[in-house]
């Protein structure tokens, strides 16, 4: 039995449990303080993954599922609100993975040249439209790159579009054509005070671009001191934090107000940085922020069921070809599209928490940017699925994180 409503119940051989709204009542975040709540209760086995499942998740089952396992789980249609959808030939090939599953999903501007302005967001966005499988009725968020350059102007422009949703902040040389970023955070003040008063929404990538500071490091100077900066310079700013990495940044996000969110990835919910490394190196778990140690992966587990309306979907999903991740310097950048709302699934149901999955895919991200909830629903079925271990991507191909490996929920 499911429920009629997708109001987020599951269903399993003993009938439907409850959704999820008891679990947020009165939207208050679960985890305070930097107290993790004990629901998450996924354990890990270092290393024990490996031989049974070359590539698995670092997640056995949860020892506090006691009652059968449920067979389907329906959640209202999802959003994602952090993706790279690339143009040009790629475009076509990615766009409808997204539009399969997602209502909506935040389109990333780091392009060659960027996404700068409503005017190439409004030509961006159409391209993307015509990418759309017939019939579709997905969505495209746009953002605009934030630049040394980006003019005052362009906020209100953007208040005004209906369709632009957010700037994006690169710090210049962080990632992925990132050339164009915000070389020092005060050269943008003045844009982000009128982001403030517009009510337009923030999204940082959260990391130092010291090459003297270690990769692993760099999202947590960046939260303790540029983030919280932001965060204390601009108290009525809407900011998102993308793709949280580290124990830090969630503890950060659920200590600041209700006008400070985060969007977390499967990847990040999945693996650790030892999946990089796990018998020779693997350039299609590498991404930025890249994987840490385990402990931030449980943090991050934690933050996700948590039932805090601070932490939404964003898959960050990147493609880069084959042969742009295979190489002697290869892009940062996990593809996960194809299968995003079967990953998330994976990582709540090894928490124990596939009661909180549809609040975290189809509610807080709408939420925060004052978006009403998608109409209709999605249906993911306990069914074992192996998706192929390449696509296409243009002229090119790309290799998904899941590199052929075997999925335990599929999407209807
Ligand atoms: O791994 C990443 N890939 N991180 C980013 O921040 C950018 C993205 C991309 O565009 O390839
Ligand atoms: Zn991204």
């Amino acid at each position: 039995m499911i429920a009629a409503d997708g109001s987020g119940a599951v269903a399993g051989a003993g009938g439907v449990l409850a959704g999820t709204d008891a679990a947020v009542a009165g939207g208050e975040p679960m985890i305070k303080s930097y107290q993790f709540s004990a629901k998450a209760s996924a354990t890990t086995v270092p290393g024990a993954y490996q031989s049974a499942v070359q590539f698995g998740p670092l997640i056995v089952q949860s020892t506090a599922t006691t009652a059968a396992p449920l067979s389907a789980l329906m959640l209202g249609r999802p959003d994602d609100f952090h993706v790279h959808l690339r143009d040009g030939a790629g475009l076509a090939s990615v766009v409808p993975f997204t539009a399969r599953q997602f209502g909506r999903a935040l389109v990333m501007p780091n392009l060659k040249p960027p996404v700068t302005s409503v005017a190439m967001a409004a030509g961006y966005r159409d391209r993307i439209l015509q990418a759309l499988p017939a019939g579709s009725t997905f969505e495209p968020l746009m953002t605009l790159y934030l630049t040394d350059r980006t003019a005052v102007d362009e906020v209100a422009r953007v208040a005004e579009s209906g369709f632009v949703k957010a700037f994006k902040y690169y710090p210049a040389g962080a990632t992925t054509n990132s050339d164009s970023g915000v070389t020092a955070l005060k050269n943008v003040y003045p844009v982000l005070d009128a982001m403030q008063r517009h009510g337009v929404v923030l999204c940082i990538h959260g990391e130092v671009t010291d090459p003297a500071t270690d990769v692993f490091d760099r999202e947590a100077i960046f939260v303790e001191h540029s983030l919280a900066q932001v965060v204390r310079d601009f108290p009525a700013l809407k900011v998102v934090v993308e793709h949280i990495t580290t124990r830090e940044a969630a503890d950060f996000v659920s200590a600041a107000p209700p006008n400070v969110g985060a969007t977390i990835t499967p990847q990040h919910l999945l693996y650790n940085r030892t999946s990089i490394f796990t018998g020779g190196i693997r350039p299609h778990f590498y991404c930025l922020p890249i994987l840490k140690r385990e402990t931030h992966r449980q943090a991050l587990l934690a933050a996700a069921t948590s039932g805090s309306p601070k932490f939404f979907l964003g898959t960050d999903s990147a493609p880069h070809s084959r042969n742009n991740k295979e190489t002697c310097c290869g892009a940062a950048g996990c593809f996960t599209s194809h299968a995003a709302i079967e990953l998330y699934a994976e990582a709540f149901d090894a928490a124990g928490a596939l009661d909180r999955l549809d609040a975290f895919a189809s509610r807080f991200g709408a939420e925060f940017y004052g978006l009403p909830r998608n109409a209709g629903t999605v249906t993911l079925q306990r069914d074992t699925w192996t998706p192929p271990e390449e696509f296409a991507f243009g002229d090119e191909t790309i290799v998904p994180l899941t590199q052929g490996r075997t999925l335990a929920w599929k999407l209807q």
